[in-house]
């Protein structure tokens, strides 16, 4: 079944009235609705029309586009995929299908998924001389450092699908990106720990495959535990887009420039490392370590809620969610399984748990409406996994690139691209003469 047509349509006779106070005189402004959320009030023409601009520098208020692929609706902690929901994708589905819906608008049929799969599985492998690119970094970079490099790279080796305007380009280079960027992934991870790269395997599944990349060696065997392969694909799942989030606006920020598609994706991996974003999966383990024991909590939230030294609770909080995070729920779920998998019993878990306990009945966390996001558990689970800390921002780029190259996609086919450009309030000096230096003072 087909989506119906992206609106936005303007809402009949709702207008939105602006007035300037000082002159009296007032401007009707066009007021839009998509199929679900928030009406919006068009403000493109306000500049030529007024000679205003609007003011929002963290677009706390501003949608920057119209989109059909994820629906948040915060107060809810409702997230959709096509108008699924997560909770149903990431118990039924699999990666690679959530993959093919958040491109393609629905879920594929059976010859659709084995046709997606194929020409996924066919794209894993990257050209050989990208390996020397891994070797001209320091062993102990950090591999999202090396990520940025050798996606960018990605453009100098795929000449073929560089030209935007032809969708089949388009497709080769979003099948590209997403078989590849595991693949580079777990390049980085072997190399950081001095281990020979591990060619694809196109006879596993995405997560298998991934698994297989990151933790087999050349020398003997590699089995598959099918409970952390399943718990790899829902991490992959939870963490495939998020509507306009700040690296998936740097992606298309980038875009509308008419940038090649890889160089996008390596902004948007950038965007991605900082702790309030992606980095915070990392921030949470580290947070953890630091506090080391339940008894230490209370001191720790006392400094979270004075703000001293700028101390967060690293997990907690959204700009959009102001209910729980659907995709903590599934994960806290998940660390359970997987936890029990390995028979491990890390005390990080205990502390997560506990700290989260004392901070959702707290009135600092209740009155802000500051609840556990999807980095809260997804480090625990990572970590028991074998990947180090360094590795979990990469692996949220990998899943992420699926949302990023939809997003993208979405973008260079709508009718008219232009150019992302927003517009500033001045704060600095008004015009002044230059003054030569032996004059200065
Ligand atoms: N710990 C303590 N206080 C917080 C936190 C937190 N994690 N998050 C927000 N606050 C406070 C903040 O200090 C402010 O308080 P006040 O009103 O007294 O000034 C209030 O809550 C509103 O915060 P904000 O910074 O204006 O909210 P925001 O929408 O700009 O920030 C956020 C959203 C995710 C950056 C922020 O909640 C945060 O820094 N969280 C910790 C980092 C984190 O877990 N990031 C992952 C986000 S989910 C995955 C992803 O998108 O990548």
């Amino acid at each position: 079944m087909s989506q119906p047509e992206a609106k936005p349509a303007a809402v009949p006779g709702a207008t939105f009235t602006l007035t300037d106070d000082e002159t009296g005189k007032s401007w009707k402004l066009p007021v839009l609705e998509g199929t679900v959320g928030p009406k919006t009030i068009d403000v493109r023409k306000l500049y030529d029309e007024t000679g205003m601009f609007t003011f929002d520098p963290s677009y706390t208020s501003t949608a920057s586009c119209k989109s059909r692929i994820t629906y948040i609706d915060g107060d809810k902690g409702l997230l959709m995929h096509r108008g699924y929901k997560i909770e149903e994708l990431a118990e039924q589905s699999t990666f690679l299908e959530v993959a093919y819906a958040l491109l393609y608008g629905d879920l594929p049929n059976s010859t659709q998924y084995d046709e997606f799969v194929h020409n996924v599985t066919y794209h894993t492998m990257v050209h050989e001389q990208l390996h020397f690119f891994f070797r001209g970094f320091r062993r102990d970079a950090h591999p999202m450092a090396v990520m940025c490099g050798v996606v960018a790279a990605l453009a100098a080796f795929y000449h073929d699908s560089l030209d935007i305007w032809d969708p089949e380009q388009r497709e080769i280079s979003a099948h590209r990106l997403i078989a590849k960027l595991p693949t580079l992934a777990a390049m980085s991870y072997k190399y950081s720990i001095g281990q020979p790269f591990m060619y694809p395997r196109n006879d596993l599944s995405f997560s298998e495959n991934f698994l297989y990349m990151c933790f087999g060696v050349p020398a003997e065997p590699y089995k598959i535990n099918p409970v952390l392969a399943r718990a790899m694909d829902k991490i992959f799942i939870l963490h495939a887009d998020h509507e306009q989030n700040a690296s998936t606006s740097t992606v298309r920020i980038a875009g509308s420039s008419q940038a090649n598609p890889f160089a996008c994706i390596a902004a948007g991996i950038a965007s991605l490392w900082g702790p309030a974003h992606g980095g915070a999966n990392q921030a949470v383990l580290e947070m953890l370590e630091q506090i080391g024991h339940k008894d230490n909590i209370p001191e720790f939230l006392r400094k979270v809620k004075e703000k001293q030294d700028n101390t967060r609770l690293m997990g907690f909080g959204h700009r959009v969610y102001k209910n729980h995070d659907p995709r903590a729920q599934v994960l806290k779920k998940e660390c359970d399984a997987v936890l029990k998998e390995l028979g491990v019993n890390d005390p990080h878990l205990e502390l997560a748990m506990e700290l989260e306990r004392i901070a959702l009945s707290d009135p600092y966390f209740i009155d802000r409406k500051l609840f556990p996001n999807v980095d809260f558990y997804s480090g625990i689970i990572l970590k028991a996994m074998g990947f180090p800390t360094s590795m979990f921002t990469v692996l949220f780029a990998v899943a992420r690139t699926v949302g990023w190259i939809s997003q993208w996609k979405e973008m260079i086919e709508e009718p008219a691209l232009k150019i992302g450009r927003p517009r500033q309030l001045y704060t600095g000096a008004t015009e002044r003469a230059y003054t030569p230096i032996d004059k200065r003072k």
